[in-house]
């Protein structure tokens, strides 16, 4: 009993340190660690997705309590269909299972469902439950949870290349020469949100895997070492503390 209060008190005063000016509007994580986890307790790597779906909703009640604007969950990879197929189909059936017992709450949360990714690739459940949730959360103004299903950078941006060609081709208006950053971002699948301004990545692994490689530019990296089943609020809270110890410089002084 005694050992839970101080718990409880322990979080609270480590949200108590943080400076709630400079909260990151955009948080990107790599959600990585699920299947190791899993080994580490001698199961089936599918216990670990199960158990790091459980943690998405711990990270994005989390994330919602610290007012967080965007939060961005890489959850499945443009190289991640090479994996067994047991394997993928099982993640293909986690959206399903996390909507069914988690969308009420983020309803209620006025929390707003997103992705990012090519989705229309996913079998016909994985997109139904997708745009059930972005349709009943479409209104909410909250967090933006975002999800990177069948996400990669480099194909977002060969994919954005064609549709920014088609229009200059089409157009009469638009011209190579006048061609700018601002413009060739509104063709990512991120034109809508605020560059993030920190990634973490869970399991100790120290690479961006095709992860937001325009976007996180000028990102804070941290690589956490949980696997992510075990990342939590704390954790989270004290990724935000170390960014808030950097200094961010954009290339000046
Ligand atoms: C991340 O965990 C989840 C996905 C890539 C879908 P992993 O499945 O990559 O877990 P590890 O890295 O093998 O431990
Ligand atoms: C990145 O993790 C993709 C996701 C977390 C969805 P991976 O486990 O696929 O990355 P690598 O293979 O270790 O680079
Ligand atoms: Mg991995």
């Amino acid at each position: 009993m005694f050992k839970k209060f101080k718990n409880n008190e322990d979080k609270s005063s480590q949200v108590d340190t943080l400076d709630l000016h400079n909260i990151p509007k955009h948080i990107a994580i790599i959600m990585d660690g699920n299947g190791r986890w899993a080994k580490q307790r001698r199961m089936p790597r599918i216990k670990g997705h199960y158990q790091g779906m459980q943690t998405i909703k711990t990270i994005t009640r989390a994330a919602n309590d610290l007012n967080v604007k965007y939060l961005t969950l890489y959850a499945f990879s443009t190289e991640n269909w090479s994996r067994p197929e047991e394997e993928v189909n099982y993640i293909m059936g986690l959206p399903v299972n996390f909507l069914n017992t988690f969308l009420p709450e983020l309803i209620e949360k006025n929390v707003k469902v997103e992705t990012i990714g090519f989705t229309e690739q996913l079998p016909e459940k994985t997109i139904c439950a997708i745009e059930e949730a972005k349709r009943k959360t479409a209104h909410n103004t909250g967090l933006t949870l975002i999800f990177a299903i069948n996400y990669g950078g480099r194909a977002e941006i060969i994919s954005g290349m064609k549709a920014l060609i088609h229009d200059l081709k089409s157009s009469d208006e638009m011209d190579i020469d006048s061609l700018d950053e601002a413009t060739f971002q509104k063709y990512l699948m991120t034109a809508n949100y605020p560059d993030p301004e920190l990634l973490i990545r869970t399991s100790g692994e120290q690479r961006i895997s095709n992860f937001l490689i325009w976007q996180l530019s000028y990102s804070e990296f941290i690589f956490n070492p949980k696997m992510w089943p075990d990342f939590d609020k704390n954790e989270l809270v004290a990724c935000i503390k170390i960014y808030q110890s950097r200094q961010r410089r954009f290339g000046g002084l």
